[in-house]
């Protein structure tokens, strides 16, 4: 079994922080979201994957590179333009060959592991006693995960038989068949490839991967599916990000190799990395502080991830995500926020009337 990650793409939800960044490099926990996907392939045995990017594709490439910290082997195929996620798989040919392989959005993230979604399929490779179609071989071709949602219009949605195989498949239908959404995870066997190359963009100018499973179906080929088990979270745009965050933030274990004065408190289940110094403050988990940060008469509220260097002064925060090198300083109370990196958020001393911005394209800012 080989890995596909799905890298590519514009991230136009995320912005500002995509117009400099990979979505799939958003930290949640203090960690690219990115590598949490490539972990649970890890886990689940795959260890020869492929990361299809685009024009992120340097950043992607410095943050992962050969995969050896992983513990997998890791090929770069780049992706011209975001041409829908059946065309990932359409350029990824010479590398899939006609090994079965497990696709995964490199923007999701998902509470349960890989490997009981790769063990089903397995055992689903055994051929189906109850052939619809007697030209079909009865082996199961392809495997997605399916969740209920309460607005399956927003949704790839299927449809599933008497049998537990699917039998339709529709994108976002003005009259969904059913509650099933597909959640960002498939597998496949070799059947696929004819499919991608039989199907046609849609409406939106992609080659959707949902009529790509659709094809099989009407084609004659077993699709199975799993219910997904625990949360599912699209991390593409900014509340289900913080969201996934404080669901993350609530499973890490306390951990401090960070300074911590006796004027401090650290509470709870909170991450103070390496280098860090807590400086007349109090943190209250769940929380990270990432290395070499400096939070000094500060107050860090439960569900906030700190990036490492960066600089919590004379503030207030809490449910929120900070990245990399950002400065805040003499802010009362911040929440809800997602920063990126770099940032200067600062009191003037002159205490001026009237709020000086310097903000980037597509910022949102919400004054109290
Ligand atoms: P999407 O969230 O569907 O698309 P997007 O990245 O273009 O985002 P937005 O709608 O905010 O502009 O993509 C899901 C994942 O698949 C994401 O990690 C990007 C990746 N992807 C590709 O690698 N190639 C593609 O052609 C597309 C459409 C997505």
């Amino acid at each position: 079994m080989k890995g596909l990650i799905l890298s590519g793409g514009a991230g136009t939800r995320l912005r500002p922080l995509t117009h400099t960044r990979a979505k799939q490099l958003v930290p949640i926990a203090n960690k690219p979201v990115l590598f949490y996907g490539i972990e649970d392939m890890a886990a689940a045995g795959i260890t020869d994957i492929a990361i299809v990017v685009g024009d992120t594709h340097q950043e992607i490439q410095d943050a992962v590179g050969d995969g050896s910290r992983f513990g997998v082997s890791v090929t770069y195929i780049r992706q011209d333009a975001p041409l829908g996620l059946a065309h990932c798989v359409l350029i990824a040919r010479d590398f899939l060959g006609d090994d079965c392989f497990v696709v995964y959005l490199g923007d999701n993230m998902l509470e349960q592991g890989l490997g009981e979604f790769v063990e089903q399929f397995d055992k689903g490779r055994q051929p189906n006693p109850s052939l619809r179609d007697d030209s079909a071989d009865g082996l199961c071709r392809a495997q997605i995960l399916l969740t209920p949602v309460r607005n399956p219009s927003s949704f790839g949605v299927a449809e599933v038989g008497p049998d537990g195989d699917v039998v339709n498949l529709v994108e976002k239908p003005a009259e969904p068949p059913s509650n099933l959404a597909l959640v960002g995870v498939y597998i496949f066997d070799s059947a696929i490839h004819e499919a991608v190359a039989a199907i046609e963009p849609s409406a939106r100018g992609e080659l959707e991967i949902t009529d790509a499973i659709d094809w099989l179906i009407r084609n004659g080929h077993r699709v199975s599916h799993q219910m997904l088990d625990g949360w599912w979270i699209d991390t593409g745009k900014k509340d289900p990000l913080l969201e996934c965050n404080r669901l993350v933030l609530d499973t890490v274990v306390r951990r401090v190799e960070g300074a911590v004065d006796d004027a401090s408190k650290v509470e709870g289940r909170v991450v103070v990395a390496e280098g860090a110094k807590i400086v007349n403050s109090t943190v209250r988990g769940p929380a990270v502080i990432g290395a070499d940060a400096r939070i000094e008469n500060a107050f860090i509220g439960p569900y906030t991830s700190i990036g490492a260097d960066c600089v919590i002064a004379d503030a207030e925060l809490d449910h929120s995500v900070v990245m990399d090198g950002s400065h805040i300083t003499g802010i009362s109370r911040i929440t809800d926020s997602l920063v990126g990196q770099q940032v200067r958020v600062s009191r003037s001393p002159e205490r001026r009337q009237g709020v000086r911005l310097t903000l980037g394209d597509h910022s949102d800012l919400e004054l109290g």
